[in-house]
């Protein structure tokens, strides 16, 4: 490390005031993302974003990188992330972060000895890049010094929150859910149908096992041009013969803030884990209307190697200065590959 930085594990008031009040003096020059903010600005304030597991599927670079911080072409995961909050006029980024993971908050720091050596030499791109993350929203940490899982985690965002938000979003960093903007298409369909709404994809049901799969029913009450059906039901990571659809959650959640209570009455479930799941399983239970938005898109999964390389190439090939060079070098890797 070689700038000033202050730190960035627990809740530190202090920090918190300072980026509210620097992000606020941004947020009046900011006026393509003020376009940006529609009505939704006006109910998620704050983003929850899960980011303090061990990154074990992408060992050996995770002992000291975090999987957030591992680049989609030269843009960390977890900036990617903060775009989409900042689309959705989102204010707070609650950062869940571990003891040994702070680098990702510090990477929302600013980096004045960087920016005025950019700006010495000229170099007005770079120097727009590294500004990026000032337009931001502001990055609170919130530390989870035990992995007890995601309902834990999601649990303890509970503290940043305000008293007038009744709802939040959950931006899993692992998945990309492309074109952005899932969640401001999930925050109309809670205006009209209220309670909470959840992003879906379909797969192919051998792989159901490996995430939370929705139990659904038509919406009738749904007016409008998405796909939206009813959840009867959820349950994580069931047995591909258990599954009940092959419908399944994709790392966008908005939820009630509801949420926050049924997550202090579940016990451990899938994994030993306190399972976001099995928290939102109990609100249907208690006639919480909970409805999915089937993607009309792709995804990509940073969390492993095998869905990180896709995204890179994806982001890449559509990249104005690396995508012509890099379609002649894949078609020569294909060739030579035999594909
Ligand atoms: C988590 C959730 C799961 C969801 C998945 C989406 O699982 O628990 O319900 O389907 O994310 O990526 P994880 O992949 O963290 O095991």
């Amino acid at each position: 490390m070689c700038w000033e930085k202050p730190e960035t594990g627990g809740v530190s008031m202090l920090i918190i005031l300072e980026k509210i009040l620097i992000s606020n003096l941004k947020k009046s020059t900011l006026n393509c993302m003020t376009s940006a903010k529609t009505h939704a600005s006006l109910s998620v304030k704050t983003v929850i974003v899960p980011a303090a597991g061990m990154g074990t599927r992408f060992l050996p670079a995770t002992k000291t990188i975090p999987k957030e911080l591992l680049p989609v072409v030269d843009t960390p995961g977890i900036e990617l992330i903060a775009q989409e909050a900042a689309q959705l006029g989102a204010d707070k980024l609650a950062i869940i972060t571990a003891p040994k993971k702070r680098e990702v908050l510090a990477y929302f720091d600013r980096y004045p000895a960087l920016e005025t050596m950019l700006e010495a030499r000229g170099k007005t791109h770079q120097l727009e890049k590294v500004r990026n993350t000032n337009n931001l929203p502001t990055p609170i940490a919130v530390e989870q010094t035990e992995p007890l899982g995601l309902g834990h985690a999601v649990g303890l965002a509970e503290q940043v929150l305000d008293d007038d938000e009744n709802v939040v979003a959950v931006m899993l960093p692992d998945d990309l859910v492309l074109p952005m903007g899932v969640v401001v298409k999930m925050m109309e369909v809670r205006a009209q149908l209220g309670g909470s709404v959840l992003c879906a994809f379909e797969v192919p049901h051998e792989e159901v096992y490996n995430y939370g799969v929705f139990d659904i029913e038509d919406a009738p009450d749904y007016h409008g041009d998405y796909v939206v059906k009813k959840v009867r039901g959820m349950v994580e990571k069931p047995a591909v013969d258990d599954a009940p659809s092959n419908f399944v959650a994709t790392g966008r959640y908005l939820l009630d803030r509801a949420i926050f209570d049924a997550l202090q009455r579940i016990t451990p479930g899938a994994g030993g884990e306190l399972q976001l799941t099995d928290a939102i399983a109990l609100l249907i239970d208690e006639g919480h209307p909970v409805h999915i938005l089937v993607h009309d898109g792709k995804r990509h999964d940073l969390g492993n190697p095998g869905g990180y390389i896709p995204a890179v190439v994806d982001f890449g090939l559509a990249d104005p200065v690396y995508g012509p060079h890099l379609k002649k070098v894949l078609r020569e890797i294909l060739d030579e590959h035999g594909a």
